[in-house]
């Protein structure tokens, strides 16, 4: 455990190391490096080449935005909407998925032996626990109850493990991202809690960008023999996700007080977010729209997550011939930053 422990935090350069950022420009110059990226490498970068994982690798490191939580300046919030932040169902669950996200990724990078891939996903688990320390100190400054957190067990199938977060990840962003932007148009949130929260929703995008583009060129180098296993796997673990969010899970704190966290919430929680009237196919309209948005920075040649935007795709054709097209044109997305 402690050598995973060291994994995700410890970074290979450490941030700890570096003077903090001497000017707002600088911080703004970082966040623009992290939404922007392109390899110099010219012609297709394939999957299975040595361009591609070169790539994907330089595409993590290089988009690094050296944030610290311990500097977050967390706005103060009028007595109503400190309630509406506070009474939301997803601290508890948001808190514990990054401290299994952090350990199951450092359980996957431990076990790769390509340097390239290593690094990349190394770097990923130190990012998810930069996310739970931003997430226990948002807890801390707005006084948030929280259900005690179960002891994190180091996965025995870390692929398994690996892919089940790796897939989560990729569904639950997608959602994330279209919900964020609802609270940001509805002003459920503050602005200034939008803005602390922006890079670490931009991160989980370059999150999924690695987990497609290991995920390819995984089952390009991978022996022909193993992929029909490999494909049931995924199979299984994409059964799985469907399972785990069927329902929402129940925790119990230490005074007995029962913590009901939504699994879901990503989906369900526009009704929340907002007063406006914004139907499945809006919502669906806005994840797309965002889900190109926070991606057109990076190189093209670099594959996509395709699982989330494909079903939303579908799921809006289907309401279209029951004759329930979106209203809401996202057109007032702000371009990326
Ligand atoms: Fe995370
Ligand atoms: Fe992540």
């Amino acid at each position: 455990m402690n050598a995973l422990a060291d994994i995700y935090t410890r970074l290979p350069d450490s941030i700890d190391d570096l003077p903090p950022p001497p000017s707002e420009a600088a911080v703004e110059e970082a966040d623009y490096r992290s939404r922007h990226w392109s390899s110099p490498i010219p012609g297709p970068l394939k999957p299975g080449s040595p361009e591609h994982k070169r790539a994907v690798a330089d595409m993590f490191r290089e988009t690094f935005n050296p944030y610290r939580p311990s500097v977050i300046n967390w706005p103060k919030l009028d007595p109503v909407t400190l309630k509406r932040v506070t009474s939301l169902p997803i601290w508890d669950i948001a808190v514990q998925t990054e401290g299994k996200a952090r350990l199951r990724m450092a359980a996957y990078a431990n076990l790769v032996t390509d340097p390239d891939m290593k690094d990349a996903i190394s770097r990923n688990a130190w990012e998810e626990n930069r996310h739970k320390e931003v997430l226990s100190k948002l807890v801390e400054a707005y006084g948030i109850k929280m259900a005690p957190e179960p002891p994190y067990i180091e996965p025995r199938d870390v692929e398994w493990a690996y892919l089940v977060t790796g897939f989560s990840e990729c569904v639950d962003s997608f959602f994330a991202f279209g919900l964020f932007k609802v609270a940001q148009t509805s002003h459920f949130f503050p602005a200034e809690l939008i803005e602390t929260f922006e890079p670490v929703m931009q991160e989980e995008c370059r999150h999924i960008l690695l987990f497609a583009n290991w995920l390819a060129w995984y089952r390009a180098v991978m022996p022909l023999w193993k992929r029909p296993w490999f494909e049931l796997k995924v199979i299984a673990v994409l059964m799985f996700l469907v399972y785990e969010r069927i329902g929402l899970a129940k925790t119990v704190d230490d005074e007995g007080n029962e913590h009901t966290q939504d699994n879901n919430f990503t989906v369900t929680g526009t009704k929340e977010m907002s007063s406006q009237d914004i139907t499945l196919a809006d919502f669906l309209e806005i994840c797309l729209t965002e889900n190109d948005r926070r991606f057109s920075g990076y190189d093209p040649r670099l594959l996509r997550p395709r699982l989330a935007p494909g079903l939303a795709r579908t799921a809006l054709w289907v309401l279209g011939l029951f004759g329930k097209k979106p209203h809401i044109r996202p057109e007032a997305s702000p371009a990326a930053a």
